[in-house]
């Protein structure tokens, strides 16, 4: 009895040491971390990383905590993010690739896509002929901003139903942001209604709630449990639903597609592989879907959550929703419509759209990083194959580096003279190599919409509303609590009816 007793007490003390969970000399500070969990057990599990805001407090703005047998530093503050992400890009410029977004989303190893692919020669060269193309390159005749006027008529129309009535934006922002990225990507303008986007939308939707909740976690920590029929499994069966449609599309316009006369995003990777041959290259056709799926989940919800925001934050603060009404009426006065050029006329516009992006706060953590070599951060060493953190809301809200850091403040973006300024800790989309791919798809975006929709609407908070809670549903991408709007007409458009006239 007394010697099975030792025997099994033995066991455990192996096993404990096995699987103990320490901190190397030099390595960032954080709480005590017990064997297989880490710190999981002192983490609200449904929303993980939501609490950690004591730890900074307690550790600095350099600190780890361990998931599972993880460790992982957040970065807090603009010093230490600029020193890693742009001093120190070639160190800290990694993507993890074990954990369960990794499995769920990429199907084939030779084929990473770029959001999750590691720092690499092929992660560079896919990268480079993603922003090329995006950039309106290639793309063909009809230029990124014409795809985004012709998705604002989509949404207009909507809101022209709604005028006198109060509606939910929530579904109507999400469509109209994947309905831009598919019509770069597919030259295709589908119904709000069609069963493709709203696949798409359950998909970005249900994944993310997914792996990085509870679920996700879990399998992350505990390696042993990964092919159990557990709620994870629901993640992998979206994503692969999702490559299928993505392949079928794609198979579908291979068809018609004619070398060097691109009509989309799926024509112009075609013309390139064509150009180059599979061999010894990074493109492929793999490497394509990934891509698609890339672009498309990357270009949803950001973009759909950072509106929803914007008219969140106009409806509650009317005199500005009504200062840059003036401003656009002034610009666009005798003009169609508005371009992205008009943003330079625009300086108190292009500050309020800054500044809704920074409280929306929409990637607060950015895409978690690696570390690639063996490397130092402000003092600690940080090994090879640490996973990173980059908390880009520390910068967002960092006393010290905005003239009102918790409340929204136009100002924030204007200088003296009243001209429009952006300061060095406005890093929504992130910064370094790394930076969002898609930043000027997506100001082009919010631009266009924002000022279309004021030039021809009002947007007011509803009187039985109560009021207004701006904190954040917590995610990978943040969106607001779910609200509604009154719609009113603003005006008539006389500018149509003058050219009828003359
Ligand atoms: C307001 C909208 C958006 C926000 C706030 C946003 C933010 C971000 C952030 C924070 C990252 C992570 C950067 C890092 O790891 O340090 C990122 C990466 C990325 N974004 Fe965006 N994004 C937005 C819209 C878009 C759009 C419209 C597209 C698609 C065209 C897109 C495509 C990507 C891609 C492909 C990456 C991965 C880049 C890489 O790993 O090299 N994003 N974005
Ligand atoms: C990131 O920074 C914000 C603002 O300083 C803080 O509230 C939050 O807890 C931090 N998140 C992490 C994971 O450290």
């Amino acid at each position: 009895m007394f010697a099975s007793v030792a025997l099994l007490f033995l066991v455990l003390l192996l096993f404990l040491l096995l699987f103990q969970n320490f901190r190397a000399k030099g390595f960032p500070p954080g709480p005590r971390a017990i064997p297989v969990f880490g710190n999981l057990l002192q983490l609200n599990l449904e929303s993980p990383i939501a609490d950690l805001e004591k730890l900074a407090k307690r550790y600095g703005n350099i600190y780890s905590i361990f998931i599972g047998s993880r460790p992982m530093v957040v970065i807090n503050g603009l010093q230490a993010m600029k020193e890693a992400l742009v001093n120190k890009a070639g160190d800290f410029s990694g993507r993890p690739q074990d954990l369960m977004v990794n499995h769920a989303v990429q199907m084939k190893d030779h084929a990473p896509g770029v959001i999750l692919a590691d720092y690499s020669p092929n992660w560079r060269e896919q990268r480079r002929f993603g922003l090329m193309t995006l950039r309106n390159f290639g793309l063909g005749k009809q230029s990124m901003e014409q795809r985004i006027l012709g998705e604002i008529r989509h949404i207009t129309k909507v809101m022209e139903d709604s005028i006198g009535t109060i509606m939910s934006p929530q579904m109507l922002f999400h469509n109209a942001a994947s309905n831009i990225i598919c019509q770069v990507l597919f030259a295709k303008q589908f119904d709000y209604d069609d069963d493709f986007m709203k696949y798409f939308v359950t998909v970005f939707h249900e994944t993310s709630k997914i792996i990085n909740g509870f679920w996700g976690m879990i399998y992350d920590s505990i390696p042993m449990v990964r092919s159990l029929p557990l709620p994870f499994q629901r993640a992998f069966e979206l994503f692969k639903g999702a490559r299928e449609r993505h392949l079928q599309m794609m198979t579908e316009k291979k068809k018609t597609w004619v070398p060097g006369k691109p009509r989309h995003f799926i024509d112009c990777y075609l013309d390139e592989l064509h150009k180059r041959g599979e061999d010894g290259s990074s493109f492929s056709e793999d490497q394509l879907c990934a891509l698609l799926l890339d672009l498309h989940f990357a270009g949803t919800d950001t973009t759909a959550n950072t509106l929803l925001a914007a008219f969140l934050y106009l409806m509650n603060y009317p005199h500005t929703q009504e200062r840059c009404q003036q401003e656009i009426d002034k610009v666009l006065d005798g003009k169609d419509q508005a371009t992205f050029e008009d943003r330079h006329q625009m300086p108190y516009v292009q500050a309020v759209i800054h500044e809704t992006q920074r409280m929306a706060n929409t990637v607060p953590l950015a895409v978690f990083h690696k570390t690639t070599k063996d490397t130092q951060l402000m003092g600690y060493s940080l090994p090879k194959g640490t996973i990173v953190i980059p908390n880009l809301s520390s910068v967002l809200f960092e006393e010290g580096q905005w003239k009102s850091p918790h409340e929204f403040n136009p100002d924030n973006f204007l200088n003296d003279q009243g001209e429009f300024f952006k300061p060095e800790a406005f890093m929504p989309f992130s910064t370094g190599p790394r930076v969002c791919l898609g930043e000027a798809l997506a100001r082009m975006e919010l631009f266009l919409i924002v000022v279309t929709l004021l030039r021809k609407f009002t947007f007011i908070w509803p009187e039985d509303a109560g009021e207004p809670d701006f904190t954040p549903v917590f995610g990978t991408t943040q969106t607001p609590k779910p609200f509604r709007m009154k719609v009113q007409l603003r005006r008539t458009d006389t500018t149509n009816l003058n050219h009828t006239l003359s």
